[in-house]
């Protein structure tokens, strides 16, 4: 594993964006695996001002997104189709249809698990994977549990991470209580792992996670376990 320790919120997204941008550069046609919530906007941010400046290319770049509420299209404003729309992919030169991100609206949402599972496997290794981590150790919606969830699956949210997903809606009975996530297994696959935290509160549970035992209850934990892990933090160790 390897710690990157960050003076700024700007600083943690620009060492971000180099890690992404540089995989962009040396492979053009590389799959990113993507994460939405607050860490990552910074991370976009710099991305969108790379590509603006003329230093990186989007148009053969595919991506894979970790999640989706259960019950929101991509047009309603709370979904994290609609997030990476306005957060990056309306910003660059990537083609829409390069971009995956599960159906919160499916009619049949244990067969979009499985249509996600096979459409990750037809895309093969993401070549890198974003991710954050939830107050409660999850990363996705892998909430923490009695065994490490394998594949696409639906969960139900937990009140801590609904309750933290709250500033995000105007009414907080309007937070979805559950969600469609990658498992554990789709998230390790990937050639290369990069955790993002900034967010003090999560000081106890990042040095649970990095340096705690291995265990479902703090499912970001077993990242430990990568062979290609890089943690960037600010304000968390
Ligand atoms: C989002 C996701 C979640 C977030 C986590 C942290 O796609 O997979 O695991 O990364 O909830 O969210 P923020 O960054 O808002 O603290």
């Amino acid at each position: 594993m390897k710690i990157i320790k960050t003076g700024s919120y700007e600083e943690l997204s620009a060492r971000t964006a180099d890690l992404l941008a540089a995989q962009i550069t040396l492979k053009p046609d590389c799959l990113l695996g993507l994460a939405t919530g607050s860490s990552p906007i910074g991370t976009y941010q710099e991305l969108v001002r790379r590509h603006d400046a003329g230093q990186l290319d989007f148009s053969r770049v595919r991506t894979v997104n970790l999640d989706e509420y259960c019950g929101l299209g991509g047009d309603d404003d709370q979904s994290y189709r609609y997030f990476m729309n306005m957060h990056l992919f309306s910003k660059v030169n990537i083609a829409l249809e390069h971009t995956q991100v599960p159906n919160g609206k499916a009619a049949d949402m244990e067969a979009e698990c499985s249509r996600y599972d096979t459409l990750l496997e037809s895309c093969g290794q993401p070549d890198i994977q974003l991710l954050g981590i939830g107050h409660d150790g999850h990363i996705a919606f892998n909430e923490p549990a009695d065994s490490f969830p394998v594949g696409t699956h639906i969960v139900d949210l937990e009140e801590e991470t609904v309750a933290a997903n709250a500033r995000f809606f105007k009414n907080a009975d309007d937070v979805p209580k559950k969600a469609i996530t990658m498992g554990i297994r789709n998230i390790m696959l990937a050639k290369k792992i990069v955790l993002i935290a900034c967010d003090e509160q999560k000081r106890d549970i990042v040095n649970k996670a990095l340096f705690g035992p291995v265990t479902p209850r703090v499912p970001a934990s077993i990242l430990q376990l990568h062979a290609d892990l890089t943690v960037v933090l600010h304000n968390v160790l």
